[in-house]
């Protein structure tokens, strides 16, 4: 089956697109042979979205979302490759955590792709299941702090035969960069146990700390390193530095970080609790302007689901997470809308950047040859982020009432229109 897209917005102008079954076959003014028509006229064209950093859950969390929800979580806001996190119950520590894991996903209706998690005692499986070339693999997440529920590594010397494992194997290494040490420091000083001080509470100094540590680990060993959720101004510093001097460390921005302050959280409660916390107003300046400059390789939502029961408890036990996928292009497409980057750069953020450093040379592009994965946005008319309306089971959202910049027209997933 031949599909049609006309009348198409994209980086590099108006174009039709033809889809030939699950491939794109042409990209040009012509109007190719077809059997079907897609009139994309005053829409925009984006490659579907490859989200690095989603928390599916599922297995023994399926409450919070599973496979399936996440999926259409996923269709819903143009995201078409995911990848999982290892922190589900069982985690996606060992070989058999790994099989599990496989079990659930294959209810996935969206491309994915797992990361393994490292843990203080798990070198040697790790090493068996890489050992095997498992393509579906493409990371190693090392938390440096408890987060939710997840095992920590801080012991620099491990830290360090992580990363030679992962350049062993060719695998990234991801990293939530807050460091344990310097948060139990904090959280002994911290004024009180309520979410206005998240931020005191959860210190800027443990992800500045850890963010130097991993990047000092990974000049050393040569590694590809992947910074999850940056959120200070001194990390980006520190970051920069680092990439001016090597080619293998990568950073990643989420929406809510980039968008969303800390003035905030007294409206929104634990809604806006997430680790690393929201930072300050000087703090997403900050972001956007190294997005703009070219420092931050991916947008990721950090799809961090959770039951409406857990977030409306007190402080001190809600679990941290918010739920991102369905908000992460509309909401980010406002600096496309503002002009404060290209739709060319944001092509690469979205899609292109995550394509080439984890590995995946199918998806991220809009030319002949890649598979046909594709965002197509309206960016006229739509309403606010209403999250009662989400298709993930976590229906609430900090960005609840904002307006957006543009809504999702379709999803195409391997060829297929995906309308919500
Ligand atoms: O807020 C967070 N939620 N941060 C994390 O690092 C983990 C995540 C989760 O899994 O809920
Ligand atoms: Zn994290
Ligand atoms: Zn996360």
């Amino acid at each position: 089956m031949k599909r049609l897209l006309t009348n198409c917005t994209t980086a590099s102008g108006q174009c039709n697109i033809l889809i030939d079954n699950n491939i794109i076959s042409y990209v040009g003014s012509e109007k190719p042979e077809h059997d079907e028509l897609l009139d994309c006229t005053d829409l925009v064209v984006l490659p579907g979205m490859i989200d690095p950093h989603v928390h599916v859950r599922d297995l023994e969390a399926a409450y919070k979302e599973t496979w399936k929800t996440a999926s259409y979580a996923a269709l819903a806001g143009g995201i078409t490759t995911i990848m999982d996190m290892p922190n589900t119950i069982p985690a996606t520590t060992s070989a058999s955590g790994l099989d599990a894991k496989r079990k659930a996903a294959e209810d996935a209706y969206v491309r994915h792709y797992l990361h393994l998690g490292a843990t203080t005692d798990n070198l040697d499986e790790l090493r068996a299941i890489l050992a095997d070339n498992p393509a579906d693999v493409v990371g190693i997440k090392v938390f440096l702090a408890g987060s939710s529920s997840n095992e920590v590594v801080t012991n620099p010397a491990l830290l360090e035969s992580v990363f030679q494992l992962a350049k062993e194997f060719n695998k990234v290494v991801l990293v939530h960069s807050e460091y344990q040490p310097v948060l139990d420091k904090w959280a002994a000083m911290a004024p009180e146990m309520e979410i206005e001080f998240h931020g005191m509470i959860r210190h800027r100094e443990a992800a500045i700390e850890g963010t130097k540590l991993v990047l000092d680990l990974a000049q050393k060993v040569g590694n590809k390193l992947y910074l999850c959720h940056v959120s200070t101004q001194e990390e980006l510093s520190l970051i920069e530095a680092a990439k001016a001097q090597c080619d293998h460390i990568y950073c990643e921005v989420t929406p809510h970080h980039l968008l969303l302050d800390d003035t905030m959280l007294k409206l929104v409660g634990n809604f806006g609790k997430v680790n690393p916390p929201l930072r300050a107003k000087a703090d997403r300046l900050a972001l956007i302007d190294a997005l703009k400059r070219g420092v931050i390789d991916c947008l990721g939502s950090d799809h961090a689901p959770h039951s409406l029961d857990e977030k409306l408890q007190e402080y001190a036990t809600a679990p941290s997470g918010i739920p991102g996928m369905e908000t992460a292009i509309p909401m980010t497409y406002q600096l496309v809308a503002d002009g404060e980057i290209s739709l060319d750069a944001y092509y690469k953020l979205i899609a292109g950047n995550a394509a080439e450093i984890f590995g995946i040379s199918n998806v991220g592009k809009i030319e002949p040859g890649y598979l046909a994965d594709l965002a197509i946005l309206d960016v006229h008319n739509f309403p606010p982020v209403i999250s009662g309306f989400f298709q993930s089971k976590a229906k609430y959202s900090p960005f609840d009432g904002m307006s957006i910049a543009a809504s999702l027209a379709y999803t195409i997933i391997d060829g297929e229109v995906y309308e919500k």
